[in-house]
């Protein structure tokens, strides 16, 4: 087992802890120890428009640590491989499960969350707001499952 391997498997799990743990930290944490205060609207904005940056960036990573495991483990970027057998099956919904989180985070973080503050600045509307946390909570479950299928991949799980 060569260096550069352990080191992407290393990154990745990293990586992964970040996404999640960044995900969980905002309603968790962040939300109810600003509930009161005055500027939270602000410190939403704020601290979402950081989390953003740093989480594609953590997803970028996840996706090129991703190759770079399945190159190192011998495994092709092939659809007979991730539909074909039950064992590359766990792998080929583990991607499918990532591109759709992809999409719900885009949608989210680029469309619903700005407009959802704007709205709860100007407005007692709740629409908006309502949409970005039940994407944002969608995001978070598909997370774990991806981390899920991750370690079932590793240890040889196998499906259907
Ligand atoms: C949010 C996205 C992702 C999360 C949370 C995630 C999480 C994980 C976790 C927790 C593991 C288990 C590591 C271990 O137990 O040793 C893993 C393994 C793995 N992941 Fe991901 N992953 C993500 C995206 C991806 C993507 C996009 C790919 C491929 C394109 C990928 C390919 C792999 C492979 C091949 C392994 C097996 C590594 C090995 O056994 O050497 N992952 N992932």
């Amino acid at each position: 087992m060569g260096v550069y391997y352990v080191l992407s498997v290393y990154l990745h799990i990293v990586l992964a802890a970040f996404w999640i743990g960044g995900m969980l930290f905002l309603p968790l944490v962040l939300l109810p120890s600003i509930k009161n205060n005055p500027t939270r609207v602000e410190l939403l904005y704020k601290t979402g428009l950081t989390f953003r940056f740093f989480g594609w960036m953590s997803l970028g990573g996840l996706l090129v640590t991703g190759l770079l495991n399945m190159y190192a483990k011998g495994i092709p970027f092939s659809l007979e491989f991730l539909a074909g057998n039950s064992f590359g099956r766990v792998l080929g919904i583990k991607i499918v499960l990532f591109v759709v989180m992809l999409l719900i985070a885009g949608i989210h973080d680029f469309y619903v969350g700005e407009r959802a503050i704007m709205q709860m600045k100007e407005s007692e509307k709740k629409r908006l707001k309502q949409f970005a946390k039940w994407s944002g909570r969608i995001n978070l479950l598909l997370a774990l499952a991806i981390a899920f299928l991750g370690v079932a991949f590793s240890r040889g799980l196998r499906v259907f």
